[in-house]
């Protein structure tokens, strides 16, 4: 084989395909009802708009940004998550002078240069949504719902949600200090990268993957142990409100998510059917973010839906049902093939799906074909249909046989399918 997609990409073929487009279907009439529209943003940005809001010191930009110069000497990097660009964007378009809160969804690739294994790719998909102007925890209750109707309508059961508050720029340097104080105590069991960030950052040691950080920080001080009146306040809302619209969900004190812009709310939903990478779904406040781009104080929330994570437990509970060729035309003769070529592209005005074989092959070969295809009618014509201006016809769930006059053909399939 000449050519192979590069390492960590993969091609999304048929049937899957199908699968992809029906979520992503679910999810726009979904976000519909809630008042989000589609916002297409550049796959590029400035280097700098991931630096300053995913953070500088964490896993995405020290390790896994695809970042290049361009031919006019700038940084460029592909998008590795959405929400860093529609804040730019947001900013840029001075979309903060409209109402609010204004909210957006959008769906598309995104590019780490991350370790591929099941469930993590170099280039993945999410469909994210970010909702800006709205403090209250009330939205970020809406936008939690909004998720989870989404993958419930997509029949997904086993979810488990989980909540946290990482507090505030008041709240958090507190902890950040103790957090600080208790891992100084157990400098030597971090891994390296650990070793290197506590201090800087100390948010990332609890987020490690590394099992013997994960070991050391089960016993680390928790970030709502500190939170301030304003945040905790806005935490106990927040729950309330979603035990209100029968939400469920599980409070994690040790979930700080791996990007430096959150702040309050966090939340995930992971699935034990993924394995080692669990989180199906993910996301959060970011309240200083828009001033951070240069725009007025603007509260924000939201949340991204890894697709191949989706679609890999959507494989696991559904069968997929996709579309199907409504009439095959098998044909016999040059003759036949015009008169057909004729009808085929008549049908396909009417909004019909019809396939047609141009090989001259046999009459048993193209029904073979038909079958392959899933074809639902066969209708043939040859010299004898031909001279009586017929069409003959088989069903083929049934193997039901007849004629039509060709005048009769479109009425036929109106009425038949
Ligand atoms: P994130 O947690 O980095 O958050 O990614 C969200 C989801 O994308 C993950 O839960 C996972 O399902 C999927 N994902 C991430 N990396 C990969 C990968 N390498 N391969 C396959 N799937 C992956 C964000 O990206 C934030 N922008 C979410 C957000 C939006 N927060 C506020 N608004």
């Amino acid at each position: 084989m000449k050519y192979r997609a590069v390492k960590g990409v993969q091609d999304i073929l048929p049937p899957d395909i199908f699968l992809w487009q029906n979520v992503e279907d679910v999810a726009k009439k979904i976000f519909s009802v809630y008042g989000y529209i589609e916002i297409r943003t550049p796959i590029i940005e400035s280097t700098e708009v991931f630096i300053r809001s995913i953070g500088e010191i964490t896993d995405i930009v020290e390790k896994e940004m695809y970042t290049f110069e361009d031919k006019g000497g700038r940084s460029i990097t592909l998008r590795p998550e959405g929400t860093a660009s529609v804040v730019r964007a947001y900013v840029q378009n001075h979309l903060y002078n409209l109402y609010s809160p204004q909210k957006f969804f959008y769906i598309g690739p995104m590019f780490r240069y991350e370790r591929p294994q099941k469930g993590r790719y170099r280039q993945f998909h999410q469909i994210g949504v970010e909702a800006f102007g709205e403090e209250s925890p009330k939205i970020d209750a809406e936008i939690i719902e909004m998720l989870m109707r989404f993958l419930k309508k997509l029949s997904l059961k086993d979810l488990n949600l989980q909540i946290n508050s990482i507090g505030c720029k008041k709240c958090r340097p507190v902890y950040r200090d103790r957090l600080i104080e208790f891992l100084s105590n157990h400098i030597n069991e971090l891994c390296n990268d650990c070793q290197r960030r506590y201090k800087l950052n100390p948010l990332r040691v609890i987020d490690c993957k590394i099992q013997s950080c994960k070991e050391i920080t089960k016993e680390a001080p928790v970030i709502t142990e500190f939170l301030c009146k304003e945040c905790e306040a806005h935490f106990k809302e927040l729950l309330k409100n979603l035990k209100r619209i029968g939400i469920s969900y599980n409070i994690n004190s040790r979930m700080v998510r791996g990007l430096d812009y959150y702040n309050r709310t966090t939340f995930e939903v992971t699935s034990k059917m993924l394995g080692g990478q669990d989180a199906v779904a993910a996301g959060g406040r970011y309240d200083g973010l828009v001033e951070e781009f240069g725009g007025p104080h603007t509260p924000a929330i939201g949340f991204a839906i890894g697709m191949e994570r989706l679609i890999t437990l959507l494989k696991n509970t559904t069968t997929i049902d996709f579309n199907k060729p409504i009439v095959f035309f098998a044909t016999v003769g040059k003759e036949a093939e015009d008169l057909a070529f004729s009808i085929v592209s008549e049908i396909r005005k009417n909004g019909f799906w019809v396939e047609i074989d141009y090989s001259n092959k046999s009459l048993k070969s193209q029904f073979r074909k038909a079958n392959k295809m899933g074809a639902k009618y066969v209708f043939i014509i040859g010299e004898e249909e031909i001279k009586k201006a017929i069409i003959k016809y088989k069903r083929m769930n049934d193997g039901i046989q007849g004629e039509i006059k060709k005048e009769e053909l479109i009425n036929f399939l109106k009425l038949s399918i």
